[in-house]
């Protein structure tokens, strides 16, 4: 039997509920196809920033080094600044492990009500870069209080890092469509975007059989509300990337659907999977979230540890579950996680 073992972080809010609800799911789907799940829980989090003033421990990222797969929850609370939760767990754990890729599909499953009139089906896939780009330390703050007070901070753009994550958006793009919509803002942002247009172009020219379509971000946003079938992989930097995803994944059918791979393509580290929601503090604690997002994510898990036939079934009863109306009231349903869980569970066990 082939085992993995999985560090499941549920951190904050829902994540408390969604995290189990995909345990539980993937741990009904793992014997049937031949694999056994080890999985370690780390309490880590807001309520223990709470306790310690740490996000997680100080040796929180040698504990999760030996994993073959991180699943993560939510992170952040009312009471705890959202940088304070975000840079110190999970943006520590994307650039330690060195997850430069951000993978976010988003498309219907049918049966979902879309926000768009034109209801078609789509298919898209933002590939974002993960670990450098708009987010970073550099910069500070001088004269606060002060009229003269400002702020300064700068992007990192590095020619290796542009080259990684536009070689796996073209090399996705050769399995899937073959195109490739770059996402850029060199009109307004002269310095790094004409960089990574130019790293991106000379990628390009490596793949011949890719069309490369370049954008400003802002067009771009309007082309995806107006027709996102004309899309496929969408690359994009860190901020870019960040603001287009929650934009597919709302015309997709909602934040409690779309899933999100932190991916380590060397696989060199473990890689790290999560929904792209965040903890929701305003529904905790009802039993009303949506555990979709999270245990799409897992399937996105399963297919990373090459499990490709459990997560290819676990996508298509997500389908089933989605079209028969079990769903939780963000969806228009009237069922709790629990019961949308076992809903799942119960197709797993019978429609084999
Ligand atoms: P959010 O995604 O937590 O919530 C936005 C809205 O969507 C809320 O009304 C919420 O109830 C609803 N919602 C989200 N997930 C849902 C689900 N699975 N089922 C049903 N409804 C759902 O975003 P918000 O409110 O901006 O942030 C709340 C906290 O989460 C903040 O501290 C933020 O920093 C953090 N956050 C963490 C993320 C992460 O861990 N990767 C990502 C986004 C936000
Ligand atoms: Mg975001």
């Amino acid at each position: 039997m082939r085992e993995y073992d999985i560090a499941a972080i549920p951190g904050d809010g829902i994540g408390q509920e969604t995290v189990p609800a995909a345990r539980r799911v993937l741990d009904a789907l793992a014997g049937p196809h031949g694999f056994r799940l080890r999985w370690t829980d780390y309490p880590w989090g807001c309520a223990y920033y709470g306790e310690t003033g740490r996000m997680m421990p100080e040796d929180g990222l040698e504990r999760l080094a030996g994993a073959d797969a991180i699943l993560l929850g939510a992170v952040g609370a009312p009471d705890v600044p959202d940088h304070v939760s975000l840079w110190g767990l999970l943006v520590p754990i994307r650039r330690r492990f060195d997850q430069y890729v951000s993978l976010r599909p988003a498309r219907p499953l049918p049966g979902t009500r879309l926000p768009l009139r034109d209801d078609r089906p789509f298919d898209v896939v933002v590939v974002r870069e993960n670990t450098e780009g708009e987010y970073s330390q550099i910069g500070g703050r001088m004269f606060t209080g002060t009229p003269e007070e400002f702020a300064v901070q700068e992007a990192v753009f590095t020619r290796r890092g542009v080259e990684r994550i536009a070689r796996y958006a073209f090399e996705l793009a050769e399995r899937r469509s073959g195109k490739v919509a770059s996402a850029t803002k060199s009109n307004g942002i002269v310095h790094t975007m004409p960089f990574w247009d130019e790293v991106v172009e000379e990628v390009a020219r490596d793949h011949p059989g890719v069309e490369l379509t370049r954008y400003h971000a802002d067009a771009l946003a309007a082309l995806l509300v107006l027709n996102p079938r004309r899309f496929d992989v969408i690359l994009a930097s860190n901020l870019l990337g960040d603001i287009l995803s929650d934009l597919t994944s709302a015309l997709a059918g909602g934040i409690g659907i779309a899933p999100c791979g932190n991916i380590d393509p060397t696989r060199r580290h473990p890689s790290m999977f999560e929904p792209i929601h965040g903890s929701a503090p305003d529904i905790a604690g009802t039993g009303t979230a949506n555990p979709i997002g999270q245990i799409w994510s897992a399937a996105m898990m399963l297919e990373h540890l090459g499990e490709t036939v459990a997560a290819a079934r676990l996508t298509k009863v997500l389908e089933q579950t989605v079209l028969a109306g079990d769903v939780t009231p963000d969806l228009g349903g009237a069922l709790s996680t629990d019961e949308v869980c076992d809903a799942i569970v119960e197709r797993l066990r019978h429609a084999a």
